[in-house]
């Protein structure tokens, strides 16, 4: 045999494989085709930490790039001398992506990064020097339906075989990054070891300035009203989806994604897909899972 592939097989030998696409390490699911592997995850925690640094934190699908979005808009009115002209994708880079831009370049304070990582495989600088961490998170129904076309679209993730299999995977954390409910009670109950602001996707689609004036207040920036009409206006779905630095056009020209990032936007698209059975099925595993944690979760929003 090959000497690189042999080496390849033997290193995917020692992983715990939960599909050909997923392996498991510390209860949660990493991509097999990516190039992270537990070696590598467990030396992100010994990553150098800055006081400044931002941290922004999601489950997948739950509004990760309208987050970074927002954060580098209200950066640049913060400090508009550390402003570049580069990609949000690059400016806040994936803590623990090797296919995208390198998180460990040097740039200029204040660095801001995201991650998906729950909060016991976060760099401990994060929770030591009690830097800033904004966890976005949004109603699992409608991240379910996301995170079901994301599957279509992006290269490293398996092309489900129907919704109703996918829905299965995801009820049973068997998806990328493991289940949604552990991600959102492990940050809810390291809540008051970390300094964490908690936005609901839901609510910036409700009153997005009211979001941004809020989050403006946690990160310690004083914008004036002007400035903050500026991010707000920057941030809006249809702003997004004509700015290619925001919308992550280059992966989907560059075939990473098959599909636009920016798909639909809104509360209630579940509606449009679950069945009544799957609904229940939902709502059953939902309340055993979520019966002591005080987060409400907004389903829909009226017009
Ligand atoms: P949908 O697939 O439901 O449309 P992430 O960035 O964490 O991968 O999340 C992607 C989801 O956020 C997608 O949801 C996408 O449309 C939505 N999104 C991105 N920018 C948005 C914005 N400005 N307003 C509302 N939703 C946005």
């Amino acid at each position: 045999m090959h000497s690189r592939v042999h080496l390849v097989l033997a290193s995917m030998d020692s992983l715990d494989l939960v599909s050909p696409y997923l392996f498991k390490y510390k209860r949660r699911n990493f991509l097999v085709k990516d190039e992270l592997r537990p070696t590598g995850l467990d030396a992100l925690q010994h990553f150098e930490i800055r006081p400044t640094d931002i941290f922004l934190v999601t489950y997948p699908k739950s509004g990760t790039i309208w987050m970074q979005q927002i954060l580098v808009q209200i950066m640049d009115a913060a400090h508009p001398e550390s402003a570049e002209d580069a990609t949000n994708r690059s400016r806040v880079p994936w803590l623990e992506g090797r296919t995208a831009d390198n998180p460990f370049r040097e740039r200029t304070d204040p660095r801001i990064f995201r991650s998906h990582l729950p909060p016991d495989m976060l760099p401990q600088g994060v929770k030591a020097k009690q830097i800033k961490v904004v966890y976005v998170w949004r109603n699992p129904k409608d991240v379910l339906v996301s995170l079901y076309h994301f599957a279509h679209s992006w290269v490293l993730l398996e092309t489900p075989q129907s919704f109703e299999d996918f829905f299965q995977q995801f009820l049973a954390g068997k998806v990328y990054m493991g289940s949604w409910f552990d991600h959102i009670r492990d940050y809810h109950n390291t809540r008051d070891q970390l300094n964490i602001c908690f936005v609901q996707y839901e609510n910036m689609l409700k009153d997005l300035r009211g979001e941004v004036v809020k989050l403006c207040a946690f990160l310690g920036k004083d914008l004036t009203d002007e400035a903050i009409d500026h991010v707000v206006e920057m941030s809006t779905f249809e702003s997004m989806k004509t700015n290619p630095k925001a919308n992550y056009k280059d992966l989907v020209e560059t075939n990473t994604y098959k599909k636009k990032t920016m798909r639909k936007g809104i509360a209630g698209d579940w509606k449009n897909v679950f069945t009544v059975a799957q609904n229940e099925d939902f709502d059953n595993v939902f309340k055993e899972k979520m019966s002591n944690l005080p987060l409400t979760c907004i389903w829909e929003i009226k017009e």
